[in-house]
């Protein structure tokens, strides 16, 4: 693993006011009972994605782990109302992008070849790309999750030449906020097939396959134990401060 991540996405949640609680009350209080040498270093594989306009906030108030945004510009700049450049997040400390979550593209028509621009921009500047693939239930059910899966890396990732690193969040549509998993068995396969499918069509240094999906306190431990699961992308479980804390200590415990 050369870059494994635990990552909260916030979506559109958390008030301004609540971030201050959600570290101070939570994050950093309750870490008290892990022994921190150094801080920086044993949240070197955290991620936190909140809403854009609190990134100075946050990064303010817990200096430690990535920044994220949720999503990017496909555009460098320019007349782009409502978008937000890489160059723009960069100043703002941030470090990686999630990008083609599946709320993006059931909701914003986000396809995958939108999603290969924005992969190139988050490359070329040096912001880690989360690149978020997954199956419908129906495609689940039908027994084609490889199937569907290798045409979207294939759309995202044909042609690709990088010496950086990529994570692939491999996010089963039916499990995002519905409290149901494919098993880790399958997660942990599916893992595999998509490093092999990505290292046969793309030219990249180093792939990470994180999973996404109603991961939570109970949950995360099982997915951590399984070799090809590089860490995880978190939505609801991450609202709540100490229950993403104790997901990263489970995490940081499996390495
Ligand atoms: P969830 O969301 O953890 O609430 O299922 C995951 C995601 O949307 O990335």
């Amino acid at each position: 693993m050369s870059h494994p991540l635990v990552i909260a996405n916030w979506k559109m949640n958390i008030p301004s006011g609540g971030i201050s609680g959600w570290i101070q009350n939570e994050m950093i209080s309750s870490n008290d009972e892990v022994d921190f040498e150094n801080k920086s270093s044993y949240f070197k594989f955290m991620g936190i994605a909140p809403p854009t306009s609190h990134l100075t906030e946050l990064r303010n108030l817990f200096n430690f782990g990535f920044l994220g945004v949720q999503d990017i510009s496909k555009y460098y700049d320019g007349a782009k109302t409502g978008d937000i450049s890489a160059d723009m997040v960069i100043e703002k400390g941030c470090s990686f992008s999630i990008l083609g979550h599946s709320e993006r593209r059931e909701f914003y028509n986000e396809t995958n070849s939108i999603v290969s621009e924005k992969l190139r921009v988050c490359l070329e500047k040096d912001i880690m790309p989360v690149v978020c693939i997954g199956e419908s239930l129906e495609i689940y059910n039908a027994g084609k999750t490889l199937d569907i899966l290798e045409i979207q890396l294939k759309e995202i990732f044909t042609s690709i030449s990088t010496k950086k690193t990529a994570v692939i969040a491999y996010e089963p549509v039916w499990a995002i906020g519905s409290g149901k998993t494919p098993t880790t068995d399958e997660v942990n396969n599916i893992h595999q097939h998509i490093k092999d499918i990505v290292q046969s069509i793309a030219n990249i240094e180093a792939v990470n396959v994180i999973y996404g999906g109603s991961v939570n306190c109970d949950n995360a431990k099982s997915f951590f134990q399984q070799t090809n699961i590089d860490g995880a992308l978190i939505g609801g479980a991450s609202l709540d401060g100490k229950d993403f804390l104790g997901i990263y200590n489970d995490f940081m415990e499996t390495l």
